[in-house]
């Protein structure tokens, strides 16, 4: 047992030293733009792996009504976004515009609330993300 603690101990040591060797790399980069970098490419990420089969990137809606993404932060604002990453259907039942999206789908199939997105530094990610959609 305790020599098992030891090596998580090591690995996380020496996962925590190439991560900082990493960000020093950008040097001529702010902390701020690295620290938004980073979120960037997690959001990618998460997109790539929880939105993207219904998404589109481009204006066009997909086949089964969700919207492209492209642009989006002009149409919703990052309060407005994170509320609806959280949840859409609870979220529809206090604010108009996100039940008005729903209803407006004419397949029936509303975005579901996804386990990913109850943790908020994902959501953060995603919206750094969803901005880069221009
Ligand atoms: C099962 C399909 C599905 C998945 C998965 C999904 N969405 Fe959606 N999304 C929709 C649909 C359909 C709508 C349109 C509103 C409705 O009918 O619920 C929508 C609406 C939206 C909107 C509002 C767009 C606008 O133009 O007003 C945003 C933003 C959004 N989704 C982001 C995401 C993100 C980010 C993810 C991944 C974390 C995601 N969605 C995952 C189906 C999905």
């Amino acid at each position: 047992m305790k020599g098992n603690h030891c090596k998580t101990f090591i690995f996380l040591a020496m996962a925590s030293f190439s991560f900082s060797a990493s960000s020093f790399a950008d040097e001529n980069k702010k902390p701020e733009e690295v620290q938004a970098g980073v979120q960037i490419e997690t959001g990618k990420k998460l997109f790539n792996n929880s939105c993207k089969h219904c998404h589109a990137i481009t204006y066009e809606d997909s086949v089964i009504g969700a919207p492209g993404l492209r642009s989006v932060l002009e149409r919703h604002d990052e309060a407005w976004l994170n509320e609806w990453l959280k949840s859409p259907e609870t979220f529809a039942q206090n604010d108009v515009v996100a039940r008005d999206l729903i209803d407006a789908n004419p397949f029936g199939l509303a975005m579901p609330t996804l386990p990913i997105m109850q943790d908020e530094a994902n959501r953060k990610a995603i919206i750094e993300y969803l901005k880069t959609l221009k």
